[in-house]
């Protein structure tokens, strides 16, 4: 009954946007993986694609993968990171690295946020560390984003005290401000600049005032924080610019712990409104969008079965249509390394670190099975749409539309 109601949605879908059924049914499938180097890492941070190359930061080898996306071959290694720092048998993510990574355009530097506190720079035609500048901070540098108009590096600190928000200038890789989040509780997560308006926004998980979340949004010239964003039920962590201003919450594990709360949130960020609630996908890390499919990306590497606290793990990413906020697509990963996404605009490639596989690839292939598909070492499951959920799994009057039209009767 599923994979019917699936097929007749491909079909209206296509239908209506007047594309070729087959279309409709293109879907992510494991197509390989990249086996660990030189050990099976069980700590990674974060994976980005810079124009055909995925990096991807890897704690336990210490080092940043390098993978070509064309052949999916990996081509080499950048070393000189902190690596994992073992605290009682686990990885203590507070005091290692490398973590964050950003591209600065037009300079073919790489910064990676390091477990000494510092942001190491690397030289992409070299693959070496040029420079390392050190935030003042006791524990890791961590995530990042790159304001284009003022040519800023903008970098957390979420571990020491009190989380830290440090602007680098990448011109003369000098720090020139830094914001401490005094009501952050839980540290701070991903921040984001946004280009149309010129402001960055950064993922607070949770503060004094707003326990299930906040987005802080700073001005990156004079550094005053111009509004703030509540949230509920969420405590994001990746945060992710898509079409005109959404920005869309990976909402983390605390929210299914605290409130039973399994969802991911797509944000308009000129009213500060909720504007699609993707239920279903939650407990999220990193997220990615694609321009080119105008689809979003979530490392749901912590969700528990029906969003539930007491319910059993159930890692996985999910793929979600941004122009209607359904979820199209779930594949099954883990809960250990697969907390990081990252996708290519130009080939679709998505790419996830896979605990004892390695990285592996996802191709956007048209199929024209609607079948559960199964790949050599990692399970892919095509979901029925929750549209079709909101519809109640293919109600008669959704039957009747897809016939109708189908046969060009009109609806009844
Ligand atoms: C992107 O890569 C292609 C080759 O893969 C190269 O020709 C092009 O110059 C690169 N573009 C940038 C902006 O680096
Ligand atoms: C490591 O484990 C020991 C014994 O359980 C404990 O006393 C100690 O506080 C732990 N250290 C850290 C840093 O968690
Ligand atoms: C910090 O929290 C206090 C209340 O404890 C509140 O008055 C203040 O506005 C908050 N500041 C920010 C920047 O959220
Ligand atoms: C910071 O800059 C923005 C944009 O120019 C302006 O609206 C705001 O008033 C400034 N805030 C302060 C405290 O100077
Ligand atoms: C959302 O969080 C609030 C505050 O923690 C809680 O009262 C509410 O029940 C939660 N909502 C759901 C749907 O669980
Ligand atoms: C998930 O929720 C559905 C509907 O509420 C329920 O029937 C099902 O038993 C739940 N599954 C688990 C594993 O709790
Ligand atoms: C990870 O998943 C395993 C089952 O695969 C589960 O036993 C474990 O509790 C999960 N860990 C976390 C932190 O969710
Ligand atoms: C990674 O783990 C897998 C599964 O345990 C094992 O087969 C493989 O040899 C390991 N690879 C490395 C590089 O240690």
């Amino acid at each position: 009954m599923k994979l019917l109601c699936r097929f007749l949605i491909a079909i209206a879908t296509a239908i209506a946007s007047g594309a070729n059924p087959a279309q409709a049914t293109a879907e992510y499938r494991l197509t390989t993986i990249l086996p660990w180097i030189s050990k099976n890492s069980t700590s990674v941070d974060l994976g980005i694609v810079v124009n055909g190359t995925y990096y991807l930061s890897d704690r336990t080898n210490a080092v940043v993968h390098i993978v070509d996306l064309a052949s999916s071959t990996e081509t080499g290694r950048i070393t000189g990171f902190k690596g994992a720092t073992i605290i009682n048998g686990t990885v203590n993510k507070p005091t290692s690295g490398p973590n964050g990574l950003l591209y600065i355009p037009g300079r073919n530097e790489l910064y990676v946020g390091d477990g000494d506190g510092s942001v190491k720079i690397v030289d992409l035609s070299k693959n070496t560390i040029v420079d390392t500048i050190p935030l003042g901070i006791s524990k890791r540098a961590d995530e990042m984003t790159y304001d284009a108009n003022n040519k800023l590096a903008i970098v957390t600190g979420p571990d020491d005290d009190i989380a830290i928000l440090a602007f680098i200038s990448v011109t003369d890789r000098k720090i020139i401000h830094k914001i401490s989040f005094d009501n952050a509780t839980n540290g701070i997560e991903q921040p984001v600049w946004n280009p149309a308006d010129g402001l960055v926004y950064v993922s607070v998980p949770e503060s004094n005032v707003n326990t299930g979340g906040e987005i802080d949004v700073i001005e990156t010239t004079n550094f005053t924080t111009t509004k703030i964003l509540p949230v509920t039920n969420c405590s994001s962590h990746g945060i992710v610019f898509g079409p005109s201003n959404q920005l869309l919450l990976g909402c983390s594990q605390d929210a299914i712990l605290a409130d039973s709360v399994g969802h991911t949130l797509v944000v308009d960020v000129t009213t500060g409104k909720t504007v699609e609630t993707i239920d279903g996908i939650g407990g999220a890390d990193q997220v990615a969008y694609n321009p080119t499919l105008n689809y979003y990306y979530v490392a749901a590497y912590q969700y528990q079965v029906n969003g539930s606290a007491t319910g059993a793990a159930d890692p996985k990413v999910g793929i979600i249509d941004a122009a209607t906020g359904t979820l199209l697509q779930t594949l099954k990963t883990d809960n250990v390394t697969a907390h990081a996404v990252a996708v290519d605009p130009k080939t679709n490639k998505m790419m996830i670190p896979l605990a004892g596989k390695g990285i592996a690839i996802y191709d956007f292939v048209v199929g024209t099975s609607t079948t559960t598909a199964t790949a050599t070492t990692a399970t892919a499951t095509v979901m029925t749409t929750s549209a079709a959920n909101r519809l109640g799994v293919c109600s008669v009057s959704l039957f009747s539309f897809v016939v109708a039209v189908f046969f060009g009767a009109g609806v009844a």
